[in-house]
């Protein structure tokens, strides 16, 4: 059997527990082309709760009785694939929050444990180092020098963006929930700052760290902190729009004037990662010989357990997580 956590009504605001629900079902069959995995590693993603609610995002809601979105990390238990056999290790974008999942295509890739442990291919090498790749190297175009300012910096895209823009020769700042995340970013990511902006004086804070402005705005956030940002941006800044994790609960604040937009000929570029997974193998190279030399890093916050699932999620909507929330099973 498989026990599987399924959406049991749509959320308001802050998930619940109550809005979700343990099912359990039969093992499925693999199709054609596709493998049956059992998980040992669940990645939670806030784009998760995007597709609780009832409108379109950038893809379809989910509807209520569906596993919930996430990537997962498996053994293959039976194979129909041409290139994947009993016993490989594989990683997969919609694996689920269950035990098990049926998975195949262009989401779905085998893990080299001897680059990197299992979790890491859910973190650093997984979705989120894998977001961070492709946002700021294609959408951002670094040069050396350039100011790279990050949302949720401390957070699993946002380390990556961080680390990234250093090995790429640029000014790294950051911005996330409180003195301990700011230290984690500086400290353990190499940030050349951070700012707390929980902080009362958090936009002057920010003025004093970016005094040559901001090349490049890497948006996780939106909200205040973006609309403080917005006022930093220099000549052809890029501003690349890879979340919005404070509006996800339903609370719109209020937006900037586009005006830059025009007088700056700024680009502004939202991405969504599963439009670049032909990038994989190339990510795979460059971000694995950078973990490998342990270039870049990330913490990880991992608990045990399916019950662990909505817990965690919820707690990392409120930012209670240090690290890439990870479940273990
Ligand atoms: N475009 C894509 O394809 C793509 C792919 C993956 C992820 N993403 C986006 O990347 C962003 C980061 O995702 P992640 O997986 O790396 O999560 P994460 O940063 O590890 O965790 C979420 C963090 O968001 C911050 N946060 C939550 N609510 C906030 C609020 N109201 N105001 C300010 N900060 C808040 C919290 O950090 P603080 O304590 O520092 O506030 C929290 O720890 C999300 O917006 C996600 O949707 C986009």
């Amino acid at each position: 059997m498989n026990r599987r956590i399924v959406l049991a009504r749509r959320p308001v605001g802050m998930p619940r527990p109550e809005d979700f629900a343990v099912s359990e079902a039969e093992l499925p069959e693999p199709g054609d082309g596709q493998v049956l995995l059992r998980h040992s590693w669940l990645g939670l993603a806030p784009a998760a709760r995007l597709r609780m609610g009832e409108e379109a995002s950038y893809t379809r809601p989910m509807a209520i009785g569906d596993v919930v979105y996430g990537q997962a990390v498996g053994t293959v238990l039976k194979s129909r694939h041409p290139e994947l056999r009993e016993g490989d290790m594989v990683v997969t974008i919609s694996g689920g929050w269950q035990e098990h999942s049926v998975a195949g295509g262009s989401g779905l890739s085998r893990i080299d444990l001897s680059i990197a442990p299992a979790a890491a291919w859910l973190g650093a090498l997984g979705t989120s180092g894998m977001t961070a790749y492709v946002g700021l190297l294609d959408h951002g175009r670094p040069r050396p020098g350039d100011t790279v300012l990050v949302s949720a910096a401390s957070g699993a895209v946002g380390c990556m963006v961080g680390q990234l823009a250093r090995l790429k020769g640029c000014r790294a700042i950051g911005i996330a929930g409180g003195p301990v995340k700011c230290e984690l970013a500086r400290d353990l990511y190499g940030f050349d700052a951070c700012v707390d902006y929980r902080a009362p004086d958090f936009a002057e804070q920010l003025v004093a760290a970016c005094p040559d402005g901001v090349d490049i705005l890497f948006e996780n956030v939106g909200g205040a902190g973006r609309d403080a940002a917005w006022a930093l941006l220099n000549q052809r800044a890029r501003v690349v729009v890879c979340g919005l994790i404070s509006e996800y609960n339903g609370e719109h604040a209020s937006g900037p004037s586009w005006f830059p937009i025009l007088f700056k000929r700024l680009s502004l570029s939202g991405f969504i990662l599963s439009d670049h997974l032909d990038r994989r193998p190339e990510f795979v190279r460059e971000m694995g010989a950078w973990y490998a030399a342990g270039q870049v890093r990330m913490k990880e916050d991992v608990r045990h357990g399916l019950a662990q699932v909505v817990p965690s999620f919820i707690d990392m909507l409120g930012g209670a997580n240090v690290g890439k929330t990870l479940i273990s099973l």
